[in-house]
């Protein structure tokens, strides 16, 4: 891989794609030469990145030529037509939509878990759902440690997880609230303002939604675990930026309070904030722009027998998605 890539971000318009541009600049990413593609309505736009502005072209069939890197942020769909022509014209694609994550040729990676994997790419990197990241931010060390067999779980989403038009939501409903007004959906199911929405995605023939499936199969793939099951409810919640998760984990080994903190302590891109005595412990308004994911609420579960309790926030936008992504890319620049 060149030293100095040619990097393009696809969806370079989107909250995510935005948050891709910031994220390169702020780790200092070798960013040899940038190409921002996004839909034609945002051709000729401009985004600033390391004081210049750089416009925004079409994405097209052709638009891959020279490109070393490619982080692709515009959906499944556009990610399913274009990763495997960005593919094919010699260029790495770090994919953070769900089009290739299950795809055996494509490696799913967490750079903090399973680094080794990007380097075992065929042109397509998948970047993992936000909530499984988050979520296994924490599980990952604790499995490593007393070998995870389950986890049932509830998780807090953020509506910018639904990218821009989530954001905008919750937003004018906020606003239309506070003067009284009507209240108008275009985003969700229902209002989100002042409410609680049991769905995210869409339903499956088993109860669950596609996005509560993520969790098992991808968090799978990315631990190497072929019998992890995980039950999950996922919530979507009025909260800007910044899911949270409540997680009940077995264990396979006896775990104590104490071994769980000093596992947690030491794992890294992650913080122990877990004082509830003082009512200390991670939210979401904290985490929000912040890389690191936190974990707290940290006990021991008192239906299982080796089961532990805790609770972990992180920014979706970045460790979810944005800075996960750059984080593939510097494995491979390495
Ligand atoms: P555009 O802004 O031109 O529509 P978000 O998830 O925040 O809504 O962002 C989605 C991103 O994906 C935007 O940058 C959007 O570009 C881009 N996008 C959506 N559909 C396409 C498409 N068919 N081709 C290229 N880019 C697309």
């Amino acid at each position: 891989m060149n030293r100095t890539p040619h990097v393009a971000v696809v969806g370079a318009t989107g909250a995510v794609g935005i948050e891709m541009l910031q994220t390169l600049e702020r780790r200092n990413f070798p960013v040899g030469k940038l190409t921002l593609l996004a839909s034609a309505r945002s051709a000729g736009k401009k985004l600033p990145f390391r004081g210049a502005e750089h416009t925004v072209a079409e994405l097209k069939e052709d638009s891959f030529a020279g490109i070393d890197i490619a982080l692709f942020s515009a959906g499944g769909g556009t990610s399913k037509q274009f990763a495997p022509i960005a593919a094919k014209a010699g260029c790495v694609v770090i994919d953070n939509s769900s089009a290739f994550r299950m795809d055996p040729d494509a490696p799913l990676v967490v750079p903090e878990i399973n680094p080794d994997d990007a380097l075992k790419h065929n042109g397509i990197i998948a970047n993992p759902n936000c909530t499984t990241i988050v979520t296994l931010m924490a599980l990952y060390p604790l499995h490593r440690a007393f070998n995870v067999r389950r986890v049932f779980v509830s998780s807090y989403q953020a509506v910018s997880g639904s990218g821009a038009k989530g954001i905008e939501e919750l937003k004018r409903q906020s606003g239309q609230i506070a003067r009284g007004e009507e209240v108008t959906r275009e985003t969700y199911p229902h209002q989100i303002a002042f409410n609680v929405i049991p769905q995210v995605d869409v339903f499956l023939e088993n109860g669950y939604t596609k996005e509560e499936m993520k969790m098992e199969n991808e968090g799978r793939k990315i631990m190497h675990h072929p019998t992890f099951k995980a039950s999950v409810t996922c919530v979507r919640v009025p909260v800007y930026r910044a899911h949270s998760v409540a997680v009940t984990a077995e264990f396979e080994q006896p775990v104590t309070v104490a071994g769980a903190r000093e596992v947690l302590a030491r794992a890294p891109g992650l913080d122990v904030v877990d004082e509830p005595a003082k009512s200390v412990y991670p939210l979401p308004l904290v985490q929000a722009n912040v890389d690191n994911c936190a974990v707290g609420r940290i006990r021991k579960d008192c239906a299982l027998d080796n089961g532990l309790c805790f609770w972990v926030s992180g920014d979706q936008v970045l460790k979810g998605a944005a800075l996960n992504a750059v984080q593939i890319a510097e494995l491979l620049v390495k």
